[in-house]
């Protein structure tokens, strides 16, 4: 199984979101995946120009001479795609849109009536990667991520994948905390993302108990926003 992490976090491989992706990519790799870390920020991507010749010139391939083309490949050649962008204002980096919106190639631009009643565009190939999303935040309640996962959600219509699991961290810069205070937590917060990247791959969800167990917050709100306020 291959597995390709497209993950757009402007800290690259400092951030809150490689924290999580690596414990993911652990457990998966030790379930028998082979994986690539792709981080965006270290990529030339242009904005989309919005020309669509994507659609209509060049069907399938983007009038911009980036690196997009071969990270399409490596979208296309994938089991499974993992999204991964921190949360800011409430959707995903402008590293990961831009990916997204450059995204517009993989499917053609004829309407068709999806199954949930709604238009989406009509597939380019018969099969695409089956997803999953991992974000995290700087607040501390799981609802902060309600506008991206429903962005997200809406998004992947078009392109006919499944998302198979989604992880949302918030309190997310404490996963780049080196005091020795969240030590145990984040030791035991790393287990569970090695447990969800096995589950992924070997049963291509994360069982209903380690999602609970993912979702519980690493520290009580209070306290974490005290911290928060006082470490400005
Ligand atoms: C421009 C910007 C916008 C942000 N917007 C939000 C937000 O809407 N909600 C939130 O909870 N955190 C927000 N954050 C905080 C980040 O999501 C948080 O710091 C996260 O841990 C960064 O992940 P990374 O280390 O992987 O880049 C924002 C941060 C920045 C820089």
């Amino acid at each position: 199984m291959k597995i390709t992490v497209f993950n757009g976090s402007p800290k690259a491989n400092r951030g809150s979101t490689h924290v999580i992706i690596s414990a993911l990519l652990e457990g998966m790799e030790k379930a028998g995946a082979s994986t690539e870390n792709i981080l965006l920020a270290q990529k030339k991507i242009g904005h989309c120009i919005g020309c669509f010749t994507c659609w209509t010139k060049t069907p399938g391939k983007c009038i911009l001479k980036d690196d997009m083309e071969g990270l399409l490949k490596k979208y296309m050649a994938s089991d499974i795609v993992i999204l991964a962008s921190p949360l800011y204002v409430d959707h995903v980096t402008g590293i990961m849109k831009d990916f997204m919106d450059r995204s517009l190639p993989l499917v053609c631009p004829q309407f068709e009536m999806g199954d949930a009643g709604q238009t989406r565009h009509v597939s380019r190939y018969g099969k695409y990667p089956s997803i999953v999303w991992v974000s995290n935040c700087g607040f501390p309640e799981k609802d902060q991520f309600a506008v991206l996962q429903l962005a997200c959600e809406r998004d992947i219509r078009n392109n006919k994948a499944d998302i198979i699991a989604q992880i949302y961290r918030s309190q997310g810069p404490l996963l780049t905390s080196d005091s020795p205070e969240f030590e145990l937590i984040l030791s035991r917060y790393k287990e569970l993302l090695r447990q969800a990247g096995a589950e992924i791959v070997l049963k291509r969800k994360i069982s209903a108990n380690l999602q609970a167990e993912l979702d519980k917050l690493l520290i009580p709100e209070d306290e974490y926003s005290k911290g928060a306020n006082e470490s400005w």
